[in-house]
């Protein structure tokens, strides 16, 4: 099966009550983990690359490292550009093969929001690939953006449909809460998404999916290796993933998940750097992090995003 689009995959999850999986990809062992656990509960996967991340891998590793993934798996696989800042990075995407993109022009004005929007849609279309937009605007940290909790904003439920209709975006990001990085929340704090955007925003957009951003959930045990093994991290929570099951279950498609897969990631490595301290093999501190980056998402496909054997 070639690279597939979101089309049938949100379609499924809308009537089925649950999300995909959105997971941010950097590298092979990350690709690999996030893969293997898909391969193991036959679920569908998105796989995402930044602006940054294309700079770091360059544009054609990653495609071709997601590519190798649709073999060895056999899944319905996209490949979406997370976070788009211009046309001609859509269209480079596009071009290399992308099956989805994201233009973000949630920062700029509505009526900007919509133009450059519309041109992605325009050229995505007539490329056969689907384009995610986003209304409202998350606080935290991006690649180049650092959005403070003061400047985030909700999405406007009574935006919704004007901003569909005119631009023609397959899906819709929104603002109710959720934020980009580690540090979400202080601890003692109680987060609560907005379901009553959510539900407002559903109401006006029925069968539309709507993607959710800065969903990592912070997992305390993998902040407590990194900090027992050098690391100094501030303490902070992140979304619990009882909401975001509850989001799935409701019109959200697509769940962004990036931050958490860098814990799983930097905890193992440390941990396994802290307790061989003579070793300089980089497959050996990669396994185990690779190893950590799969159950992380076995957990989340099952007890979160509930899209185990849907592939
Ligand atoms: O939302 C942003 C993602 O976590 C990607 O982060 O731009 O540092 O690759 P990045
Ligand atoms: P997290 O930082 O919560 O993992 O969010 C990732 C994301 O939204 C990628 O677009
Ligand atoms: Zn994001």
């Amino acid at each position: 099966m070639p690279l597939v689009t979101t089309k049938e995959m949100f379609e499924k999850a809308y009537n089925g009550g649950y999300a995909i999986g959105a997971f941010n990809v950097n590298n092979m062992e990350i690709i690999q983990g996030i893969t293997e656990a898909g391969k193991d509960l036959n679920a569908p996967l998105i796989l995402q690359v930044s602006k940054g991340a294309r700079a770091y891998a360059n544009r054609t590793y990653l495609m071709k490292l997601v590519e190798a993934a649709v073999i060895e798996t056999g899944l319905p696989i996209a490949l979406h550009l997370d976070h788009g800042d211009s046309f001609e990075l859509c269209k480079s995407c596009i071009d290399d093969g992308f099956t989805s993109v994201m233009i973000d022009a949630s920062s700029k004005s509505f009526e900007d929001n919509i133009a450059l929007t519309k041109q992605v849609v325009e050229y995505a279309h007539d490329h056969g690939v689907v384009v995610e937009a986003e209304l409202g605007t998350l606080a935290g940290i991006e690649d180049e953006v650092n959005v403070s909790a003061e400047d985030s904003s909700y999405t406007r439920p009574e935006d919704v449909e004007e901003f569909v209709t005119r631009t023609g975006c397959d899906s819709l990001a929104i603002a109710i809460g959720t934020s980009h990085g580690a540090y979400k929340f202080k601890p003692g704090t109680k987060p609560q998404l907005r379901f009553d955007i959510l539900e407002e925003v559903s109401r006006r957009l029925p069968g539309f999916p709507i993607v959710l951003h800065g969903s990592s959930s912070v997992p305390q045990d993998l902040v407590a290796i990194i900090n027992q093994y050098g690391g100094n991290m501030p303490d902070a929570i992140g979304i619990p993933e009882e909401q975001l099951r509850e989001a799935a279950r409701l019109a959200v498609c697509k769940i962004n998940i990036d931050s958490d897969l860098r814990l799983a990631m930097t905890a193992m490595i440390r941990q396994y750097m802290a307790e061989h301290p003579a070793d300089f093999d980089p497959r050996q501190y990669l396994k185990p992090a690779r190893e950590a980056i799969k159950q992380l998402v076995m957990h989340k496909i099952v007890d979160v995003l509930g899209c185990d054997g849907k592939a």
